[in-house]
C-alpha cells in the first residue's frame, strides 16, 4: 500500500545539502534530497527535520498555505526518503534553533515527494542513546546514517588523503603488494585461503607486507608506501581488529633519523590538516628500559605523572619478609605515590590489591601519609627513616596514598604501569585535547614466548640488531644473552596506544641467516620459508628500514573515538564475525570438494 505514494526524481535536481543551506539563501527556491529523521505534525502545520550527510534542515508545510505538499507530509514517517522543492524563510524570532547549523531558517515546502519509504528502523538514528551495539552491527548501514559515524568515516577519507599528499611529496609511490601469499611472521596465526588448483596447499592473506617492502627496496623503488589491508587471526580488543589497514612505509639509504624526521613531518601534516592543531616535532625518545622503568608499559601514556619509582634503597635494610625476600632473591620494590587518595577505604585498598594480583602481582603493599599519620598494613615493620625516604623517593606528600609491589622486576612495573593507568582514568587525571607522541627505542631483538616458553623475534625477524651486540648473536647465545641483545627497532606511541612500528631491517644474507639460527630456525627451515628474500640479500640489497602505521588507530586517535569499531566502516565482532552479512559462514559441500577438504566434524561422523 505504502508502495501507491512512492513517486520518482523526475526532473528534480538537488540544488543544495540538506546542512548546507544558509541565511543567505532567504528567498531563493531549492530542491532537497534526503531521509526523514522526525517528524512533527501540529495538526495545520507539520515540520520535517530532513537529513542527509551534511546535517538536518527544518522543512514546513501548512494545510492552507501549501496544501499539496501538507497532504504527502501527513504520510511521510520517520527515515522515508524525500525530495522537497520550496523557498527558504527566515525562521520568526524566538523561533531559531542555535544547536543546528540550519536553525537559523526553514524551508517552505511547495511540493514534497515520498522517493522511497521506510520500516520503522531497530533503533533511533537520531538518538546516540542506548540502542544495543549487536543490534547496530546487524543493522550497520542504518548505523552508519548516524552523524558521529559519519563524522569518523569523514574524518578517515581525509587522513587518507593527508597521507597520500604529504608521502607522495615527499616521493614515496604506493605500489600494492599480494594479498593472497605466503605466511608473513608478524606474531600472529595467519588466515588461510585454500587453492583449488593446488588441492592441499593454501595462500596465507598477509599479515603485513613486510618482505614484499623489503624487495621493491632491492629493486631500487626507494621510497615506497601503501595504505594497505593486513589479516592478522588474534585475539581481538577495543584497539585490534582482524583486518585492518596500515600505512606501510619503507626507505633505502636510511638510518633512524632519516625514518623518524618523515614520520614525524607526516604526523604534523596529518594532525594539521585534519584537525587543525600544530604538532611539534622532534618527539620526545625514550628507550625500552626507561619506558619499562618510569612507566612499567611500552607504550607510556605521559599525558599525566605518577611515574613508577625504585625505592629497593629504601627497603634495603627491611625486616618485613617480602621486600626481604624479593630483594634477596635479586628482584626490586618499586612504588608509585597516588594523590590525593590516602583517605581510601579498607574496601577500595582490597579493591586495589584485587587488581594487582590480577595483573600478576602477589600482593599490594599501600602506605597511606594522612594527617600528619601513617596509615599501612605494615606500619609496625616500617622505620622512621624508610617513611621519610619513601616519601622522597616517590615525592608523596600529605594527603597521598603510596602503593608498592616488591617482586622481579617485569612484574614490578608491569603492575605499577596498570595500576598507574586504571587510577589515572578513575581519578580524571589525564588531561583531554593533549597529543603526546614519543619514540620508544632499543626494544630487545628477542622475547620469550609465553605459551611455547621459546624466544622469538620481538618485532620480526628482519630487524637489525645494534651493532655492539652482534657478538651476541650466536647460535650458542645464553638465555642471558638473548635477552640482552638491542634491536633497531622503534614505535611510536601516543597518549599510550601503539600507532606506529618499525625497524632499520638486516640487509645481509650472513646476518640474516645467523638471527634466523638464533630464532631457532634451521637452514632448511629458513630457505624453504625465506629463500626468496635470503636470495634477493645476494643481487644488491640496499641498507634500508621502515614502518608502518596502524591506520585505524591514528583515526581513532584523531576522532577520538574509543574502540575500533567507530572508525571502520563494516568491523567485525570480538570473536572475529561480522553480524550484518554473518561471516564466517558455513560454505557448500562442493565447494569444500572442489577444494579438497574434508571437515573433521564429518570424518569423525563416516
Ligand atoms: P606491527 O605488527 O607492529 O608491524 O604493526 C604495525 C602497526 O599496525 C597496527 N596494528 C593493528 N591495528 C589494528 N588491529 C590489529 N590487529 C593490529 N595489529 C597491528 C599497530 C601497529 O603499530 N611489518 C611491520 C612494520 C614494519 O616493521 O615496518 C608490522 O606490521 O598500530
Amino acid at each position: 500500500m505504502a508502495r501507491e505514494i512512492v513517486s520518482d526524481m523526475d526532473g528534480l535536481r538537488r540544488t543544495h545539502y540538506c546542512g548546507e543551506v544558509a541565511l543567505s539563501d532567504v528567498g531563493s527556491q531549492v530542491v532537497l534530497m534526503g531521509w526523514v529523521n522526525r517528524k512533527r505534525d501540529l495538526g495545520e502545520l507539520v515540520f520535517i527535520d530532513l537529513r542527509d550527510r551534511t546535517g538536518l534542515v527544518q522543512v514546513v508545510t501548512e494545510s492552507k498555505s501549501t496544501p499539496a505538499s501538507f497532504e504527502v507530509a501527513q504520510n511521510v514517517k520517520s527515515e522515508y526518503v524525500l525530495a522537497v522543492r520550496g523557498t527558504v524563510k527566515k525562521r520568526a524570532p524566538g523561533m531559531e534553533n542555535p544547536d543546528l547549523k540550519t536553525g537559523a531558517i526553514e524551508v517552505q515546502a511547495d511540493e514534497i515527494r515520498i522517493l522511497n519509504t521506510a520500516k520503522t528502523p531497530p533503533f533511533y538514528i537520531w538518538d546516540d542513546a542506548g540502542a544495543d551495539e549487536t543490534l547496530r552491527l546487524k543493522y550497520r548501514y542504518l548505523d552508519l546514517r548516524r552523524a558521529p559515524l559519519q563524522r569518523n568515516l569523514e574524518i578517515y577519507h581525509r587522513t587518507s588523503m593527508a597521507v597520500r599528499n604529504y608521502l607522495s611529496s615527499r616521493g614515496f609511490w604506493e605500489i600494492q603488494t599480494p594479498m593472497m601469499t605466503r605466511s608473513t611472521p608478524e606474531g600472529a596465526r595467519d588466515y588461510l585461503v585454500p587453492s583449488r588448483i593446488d588441492k592441499g596447499k593454501f595462500y596465507a592473506l598477509a599479515q603485513s607486507p613486510q618482505l614484499f617492502k623489503q624487495l621493491f627496496m632491492v629493486a631500487g623503488i626507494d621510497r615506497y608506501f601503501q595504505i594497505v589491508k593486513c589479516f592478522r587471526d588474534e585475539d581481538l580488543r577495543y584497539d585490534r581488529q582482524p583486518e585492518f589497514t596500515q600505512i606501510d612505509i619503507e626507505m633505502s639509504f636510511a638510518e633512524e633519523e632519516d625514518v623518524w624526521g618523515e614520520v614525524e613531518g607526516l604526523v604534523k601534516y596529518v594532525w594539521k590538516e585534519v584537525l587543525g592543531v600544530d604538532i611539534e616535532p622532534p618527539f620526545p625518545r625514550l628507550t625500552y628500559q626507561e619506558a619499562m622503568e618510569r612507566f612499567g608499559s611500552d607504550k607510556p601514556d605521559t599525558r599525566f605523572g605518577m611515574e613508577i619509582k625504585d625505592v629497593t634503597p629504601v627497603f634495603s635494610g627491611s625486616s618485613f619478609g617480602v621486600f626481604r625476600s624479593a630483594i634477596d632473591q635479586g628482584g626490586t620494590v618499586r612504588a608509585i605515590a597516588v594523590p590525593g587518595m590516602a583517605g581510601a577505604s579498607r574496601q577500595e585498598i582490597e579493591r586495589l590489591t584485587e587488581r594487582a594480583k590480577l595483573h600478576g602481582a602477589k600482593g599490594l603493599i599501600t602506605v597511606a601519609y594522612l594527617g600528619g599519620e601513617v596509615k599501612s598494613q605494615i606500619r609496625k615493620y616500617l622505620t622512621d627513616e624508610e617513611i621519610a625516604g619513601l616519601a622522597q623517593a616517590t615525592g608523596a606528600s600529605e594527603g597521598d596514598l603510596v602503593l608498592i609491589v616488591a617482586s622481579d622486576f617485569d612484574t614490578a612495573v608491569t603492575v605499577l604501569g596498570r595500576l598507574r593507568l586504571e587510577l589515572a582514568s578513575k581519578l580524571g587525571m589525564i588531561p583531554k585535547d593533549r597529543y603526546n607522541f614519543l619514540w620508544i627505542t632499543a626494544f630487545p631483538l628477542l622475547k620469550i614466548n609465553e605459551e611455547t616458553g621459546r624466544w622469538e623475534a620481538a618485532h620480526h625477524p628482519f630487524t637489525s640488531p645494534f651493532k655492539d651486540d652482534l657478538d651476541k648473536v650466536r647460535p650458542d647465545a645464553t638465555d642471558e644473552e638473548k635477552g640482552k641483545i638491542r634491536a633497531r627497532m622503534y614505535d611510536l606511541v601516543m597518549n599510550g596506544v601503539e600507532l606506529a612500528s618499525g625497524s632499520i631491517r638486516i640487509h645481509r644474507r650472513d646476518l640474516q641467516e645467523k638471527v634466523f639460527a638464533l630464532l631457532g630456525m634451521s637452514q632448511e627451515e629458513a630457505r624453504r620459508r625465506f629463500g626468496f628474500l635470503l636470495d634477493a640479500f645476494e643481487y644488491g640489497a640496499p641498507p634500508h628500514g621502515g614502518i608502518a602505521f596502524g591506520m585505524d588507530r591514528m583515526v581513532m586517535l584523531l576522532a577520538g573515538a574509543e574502540n575500533l569499531r567507530e572508525v571502520i566502516a563494516f568491523p567485525k565482532t570480538a570473536s572475529a564475525s561480522c553480524l550484518m552479512t554473518e561471516a564466517p559462514a558455513e560454505v557448500e559441500p562442493e565447494r569444500l570438494a572442489e577444494l579438497g577438504i574434508i571437515l573433521a566434524k564429518d570424518v569423525k561422523r563416516s
